[in-house]
């Protein structure tokens, strides 16, 4: 049977966890015939896929979903409306009660029943709500084909987290810890790598809590994640290796280990700490000392010097006195970052952190944002301009905005453009470095590169 095209629109806002959720329910819907449009005008189904984390996001989607009803009453209706991700899962009956023009809202643990809710609002039967499902069935429903654009890709490996950070809500949406299993991984990495991956991107929300199974391999009831790198990096054809997002709670000595010994594990690391402070981890839940955050970036120095660091900072935490952004100032300093994002500590109702005392106010925590930020943007100029005068391998990833140029990435995750044709879209090819900005680094095609860094 062949189904016939529909159109889907689906807008994402917010982090790479819902980029991928996004790409993973086009290819759940692929088999009914959906394929993807640019606009919801004409869209068969329109798809909102929110993040919770950080932003206002329940009052954007409300009024996103005001325009989308007149649409849908343009298209008699045919159109049908859902929303997706974290904030389906936290406020889905409120959703349902506040825009009765939703047909359908899924928590992010559920979106391989798309199809099937699909068909039920068809029918005008059944629950429309369906936020509750095991973090195991999903993995296993999914269909095991990806559509893949460009030779990198991210692939899910871990889903949840157990740290409740008080500050955070993922412990709520997103579930407990799950792994999934090794034989899976590789499989879909092996698919990958035959659509033309290059550069993998392993992906989780404590990406480096991996505890997955192995069937018949050695110590194959629970693998740590540096062993999965180091297993997936003897797939040929795969030439780089990265993953995120990791806790310094689970920066394990094994896993800091194979940035020494695994050549195709990139010199990267996203390690968040959110604040500098001891008394302010504490009553984040972090579970960590700032101490022992410099521990593991100076034994991973040790082990690969050129390796890039980045983080997430928090800044205004309930609690957080001018000492302790200070503290989160020398933090900065004492580490000197590649880059990092930093945010405004917003409040999560529900979350611990929500209900403490001296919330700090707003314009204390825009002053404090705009020094960090300040600090962090010198430290990213200045990582990049020390590639100047070096030839880095770079995987190009496309053309490049300007005529003429291809833009990639180096291993450090610089978005790099150079003078040169469009055959070598895929290829890693050296680059020598001449200028760097803020943003990027550019220079001149020196040679093809030999795989890897
Ligand atoms: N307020 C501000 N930032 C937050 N983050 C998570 N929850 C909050 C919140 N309530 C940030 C953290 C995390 C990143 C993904 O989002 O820095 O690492
Ligand atoms: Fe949220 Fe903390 Fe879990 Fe990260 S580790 S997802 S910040 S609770």
């Amino acid at each position: 049977m062949t189904a016939a095209t529909k159109r889907l629109f689906i807008k994402t806002y917010g982090c790479q966890m819902n980029v991928y959720d996004s790409e993973r329910m086009k290819d759940v819907l692929a088999p009914l015939g959906y394929t993807s449009t640019d606009t919801p005008d004409d869209a068969d189904l329109v798809l909102l896929n929110p993040c919770h984390i950080r932003e206002k996001a329940t009052e954007k989607v409300f009024s996103e979903l005001g325009q989308l009803k007149r649409l849908k009453a343009k298209s008699g209706g045919n159109m049908l409306l859902g929303v997706t991700g974290c904030v389906a899962q936290a406020e889905g009956e409120e959703i349902m009660r506040r825009q009765p023009a939703v047909d359908l809202v899924l928590g992010p643990q559920a979106y391989h029943k798309l199809p099937e809710m699909i068909a039920r609002v068809h029918r005008a039967a059944g629950e429309r709500l369906e936020t509750e499902f095991e973090v195991e069935e999903k993995f296993d429903a999914l269909p095991l084909d990806r559509q893949v654009d460009g030779p990198t890709a991210f692939l899910s490996v871990q889903e949840g987290c157990d740290k409740f950070c008080s500050f955070c809500v993922v412990p709520y949406t997103r579930g407990a810890e799950f792994s999934r299993n090794v034989d899976a991984i590789v499989a879909e990495a092996r698919l990958l790598i035959r659509k033309g991956v290059r550069e993998i991107n392993l992906l989780g929300q404590n990406v480096n809590a991996y505890h997955g199974t192995a069937p018949g391999l050695e110590g194959g009831d629970d693998w740590t994640l540096g062993q999965l790198i180091r297993h997936l990096a003897k797939i040929d054809g795969l030439d780089r290796i990265r993953f995120t997002t990791s806790h310094p709670r689970d920066m394990d000595d094994d896993l800091i280990e194979a940035f020494g010994d695994t050549e195709k594990l990139m010199p990267y690391l996203h390690l968040p700490i959110q604040a500098g402070s001891d008394s302010i981890l504490k009553a984040m839940n972090r579970g960590h000392t700032a101490e022992r955050y410099i521990k593991i970036i100076d034994r991973l120095r040790e082990i690969r010097p050129d390796v890039a660091i980045t983080s997430d900072f928090i800044v205004g935490f309930p609690g957080e006195r001018d000492q302790d952004f200070e503290d989160t100032m020398a933090l900065v300093e004492r580490i000197d970052y590649a880059a990092a994002y930093s945010f405004k500590y917003s409040r999560r109702p529900g979350t611990p952190a929500a209900d403490m005392f001296s919330q700090v106010p707003e314009e204390v925590k825009d002053e404090r944002l705009q020094r960090l930020q300040a600090l962090l943007r010198d430290q990213q100029t200045r990582f990049n301009q020390s590639q100047i005068g070096k030839t880095i391998p770079v995987l190009v990833t496309g053309t490049a905005r300007n005529e003429g140029q291809m833009a990639g990435r180096t291993p450090y995750l610089q978005a790099t453009h150079f003078e040169g044709g469009e055959e070598l879209a895929g290829q890693i090819v050296n680059v020598k470095i001449e200028k760097a900005t803020l943003n990027s680094v550019g220079g001149k095609l020196a040679s093809m590169a030999e795989a890897g860094v």
